[in-house]
């Protein structure tokens, strides 16, 4: 038998054992983090539950502290289920009955051994590195609740396309431009359902919303020479193709072309990019047949962005009720769209042209105080990284100030991992030694630190990279 499927059989037993804890509780607390992929883990678990007809409750939290910590600990319900977020402050969780369904780097202590069944501790812990996988890459939060709520009733097959939007929300496809581990697993099941649909496209975001000029004007990996950016020379592509940037009045987006118009743009687009960041450019898209054409429910990634932006400004129960099926959700959701969009938009330029971003030998960082959301510091820092002029070949770590201190958002590119990068452990660590407390992937991690902490954090941070990377 090949590893990976004892490492997948082993997490598969983790989740019938969750599974059947689950059966026996009278009521639950679901704890899910605010972004795409906690919402849609939210989801997974709130539907499980009512087919189980288990009376519950689903809150939201932004990260695992001592708030959040004591709503797990002194929550009244039978049972408390942790999805997407947990396993990083597992020694702070001190009840028994609680599940954590995570993908996060676990906490050290509890790496070796405890990792499994109601032992002594009474938790459950559902998280791939436990089993030998890779949680930044392989699967998500929502994709281990999945695997959860699948164990409980093969019946929740029909849910494992919400675990796919959930890992398109944290970047799950990176590697090779598709998914890869028990994504694909998960991903198979949805394409079984007719949920997901996987066709070869151009990876860029916003093929079923953004009009097309748009759509190739913010492609920003690959960097498109001449169109990147250019809002006219975009339009001047479309028209110089023969294709209709509106019609009957209304803008068009990448899914509105036909076969013919969407190879010339393909074509004309290989060649610009003369051979260099083709396999980027295009690669696996998931659509979602069941949903309208034209509007950000049918595209992975648009659906993500959705869910992100509610979550991400106070709003993730109406993230929550999109994936449940609640129509009225949509509407009530479209204004955080837009100030997802605009507070993106006015958080990169605010970056790009006050010019904050600094570097070191081993780290780069920007502090943006009080001009960027500490909710969204961690996707600016993302998508700078690497953009024109900014190097990706050291790590962003990006401050913003916060209600309970400094948040620290790090991202890296994922060719530094191969090299020995873990963000997690870094954060985790100079985090620590400067009083706060962090955690997250290798490839993307945060924490809160006491403000006015910043710089030490900073000069301990460079010294493990330093060590990591030497
Ligand atoms: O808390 P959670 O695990 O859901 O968040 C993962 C974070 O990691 C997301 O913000 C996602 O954008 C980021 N990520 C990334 N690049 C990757 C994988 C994840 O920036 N290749
Ligand atoms: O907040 P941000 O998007 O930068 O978070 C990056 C990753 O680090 C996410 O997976 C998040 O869940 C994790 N994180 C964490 N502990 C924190 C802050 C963030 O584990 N205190
Ligand atoms: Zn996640």
């Amino acid at each position: 038998m090949p590893a990976s499927d004892a490492r997948y059989e082993m997490l598969e037993r983790d989740a019938a054992a969750a599974a059947s804890a689950i059966r026996e509780a009278d009521d639950v607390l679901v704890i899910g983090h605010i972004d795409a992929d906690g919402i849609c883990a939210s989801a997974i678990a709130s539907r499980t539950l009512e087919r189980l007809k288990k009376k519950h409750d689903v809150v939201f939290v932004k990260k695992l502290d001592d708030a959040s910590i004591e709503k797990v600990n002194g929550s009244r319900a039978s049972l408390v289920w942790l999805v997407d977020l947990g396993s990083g402050y597992l020694s702070a969780i001190t009840r028994q009955n609680v599940i954590v369904a995570d993908h996060h780097v676990p906490d050290p202590g509890w790496m070796n051994g405890q990792t499994s069944l109601f032992d002594f501790s009474g938790l459950i812990h559902v998280n791939p590195h436990t089993r030998g996988m890779d949680g930044s890459g392989e699967i998500s939060g929502a994709g281990v609740t999945y695997m959860i709520s699948k164990a409980a009733d093969e019946k929740n097959k029909d849910l494992a396309y919400l675990a796919m939007i959930g890992a398109s929300g944290d970047i799950q496809d990176q590697a090779g431009s598709k998914f890869i581990g028990y994504n694909r697993k998960i991903l198979s099941d949805a394409e079984g359902n007719g949920d997901i649909e996987v066709i070869s496209d151009l990876r860029l975001f916003g093929r079923e919303t953004r009009p097309l000029t748009q759509f190739i004007q913010y492609c920003n990996d690959p960097v498109i020479p001449g169109l990147t950016s250019e809002y006219t020379e975009c339009s001047r592509f479309f028209t110089e193709l023969n294709i209709e940037l509106k019609r009957n009045g209304s803008w068009r987006a990448w899914s509105d072309l036909d076969d013919d118009e969407k190879d010339a743009v393909k074509i004309s687009l290989i060649e610009r990019l003369g051979g260099s960041g083709i396999e980027r450019l295009i690669g696996e898209v998931c659509v979602l047949p069941r949903f309208r054409k034209g509007t950000e429910l049918r595209d992975a990634k648009e659906f993500a962005t959705l869910l992100n932006s509610c979550g991400r400004y106070d709003d993730a129960p109406v993230g929550l009720r999109i994936c449940l099926g609640d129509k009225n959700a949509l509407s009530e959701a479209a204004k955080n769209r837009s100030e997802h969009k605009k507070q993106l938009s006015i958080a990169l330029n605010y970056i790009k042209q006050n010019k904050i971003i600094r570097e070191k030998k081993y780290v780069q960082y920007f502090h943006a105080h009080g001009e960027i959301r500490d909710t969204i510091v961690g996707i600016a820092a993302g998508m700078v990284l690497g953009s024109d002029g900014i190097r990706n070949d050291i790590p962003m770590i990006a401050f913003a100030n916060a209600d309970d201190g400094v948040k620290v958002s790090a991202r890296a590119d994922k060719s530094l991992i191969i090299k020995g990068l873990d963000l997690s452990s870094a954060v985790k660590t100079a985090a620590e030694r400067v009083g706060g407390f962090g955690g997250g992937h290798n490839i993307a991690a945060g924490a809160t630190i006491p403000s006015g902490k910043e710089y030490e954090f900073l000069h301990i941070i460079e010294s493990v990279i330093e060590t990591q990377l030497t």
